[in-house]
């Protein structure tokens, strides 16, 4: 089996002591800083943006994983390459010239990932699979942490792996939203090698031990 993705989200992190959670998913077995970028616009709720990613980049020691919750992400491709994004993600529903901003993030130097909303079917993406690194399945409706996971997910998943067979074998499948102990396990049998978990890491007793039980 491949080696499993994990990446802690931050919008679960203590933001009044973000040095200590980011030290801790250094020392652990985590791969993947995931960023959540929200405007208040595409989502209904604001995360944070360039100071606060430009500063975890300073003492993070794995690739930062930008999933932007943002209309017209194409307005902000350097920027995000510029405070050190690693992998950027747009949203499918955010991009009317999908195809262009994808060139786009691939021309700054960085890896490229769509995001699908959970009524977003997979099939949408055929034309564009070949062109990308990553495909981000939301899980939950995006725009907060501490949610419960959409089950139907699991199908898109399968499915998706399905399409990847074909057109892009190294394609990295990511889930996004309610990943926990108890259904990891699950997400990863119907096809995806990435998982994002906010709350089940950062609301744990400890941890680095969770990181390491998803990781497992
Ligand atoms: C939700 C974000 C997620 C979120 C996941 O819009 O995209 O990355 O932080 O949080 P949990 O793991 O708590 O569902
Ligand atoms: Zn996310």
């Amino acid at each position: 089996m491949k080696n499993i993705i994990i990446a802690p989200s931050m919008l679960s992190a203590d933001f009044s002591d973000l040095k200590k959670d980011i030290t801790m998913i250094n020392k652990s077995e985590a791969d993947w800083f995931h960023l959540d970028i929200m405007d208040g616009v595409f989502v209904p709720n604001i995360s944070y943006g360039f100071p606060v990613v430009k500063h975890i980049k300073k003492y993070a020691k794995k690739p930062l994983d930008v999933h932007l919750m943002i209309v017209q992400p194409e307005r902000y491709i350097n920027e995000w390459r510029d405070v050190g994004a690693d992998i950027l993600t747009v949203h499918y529903e955010a991009c009317t010239h999908l195809h262009r901003t994808i060139q786009q993030i691939k021309t700054a130097g960085m890896k490229a990932g769509v995001a699908l909303n959970p009524h977003t079917p997979v099939s949408i993406l055929s034309d564009i699979l070949p062109e990308i690194d990553m495909v981000l399945i939301m899980s939950v409706n995006p725009g907060f942490g501490g949610q419960s996971f959409i089950p139907q997910s699991l199908k898109k998943i399968t499915l998706l792996r399905a399409m990847t067979n074909m057109s892009n074998p190294e394609l990295t499948i990511q889930v996004d939203g309610g990943i926990d102990l108890t259904n990891y396990k699950e997400i990863i049998k119907a096809g995806a090698n990435a998982l994002v978990a906010g709350s089940a890491v950062f609301h744990s007793e400890n941890p680095t031990e969770t990181i390491s039980m998803l990781k497992k």
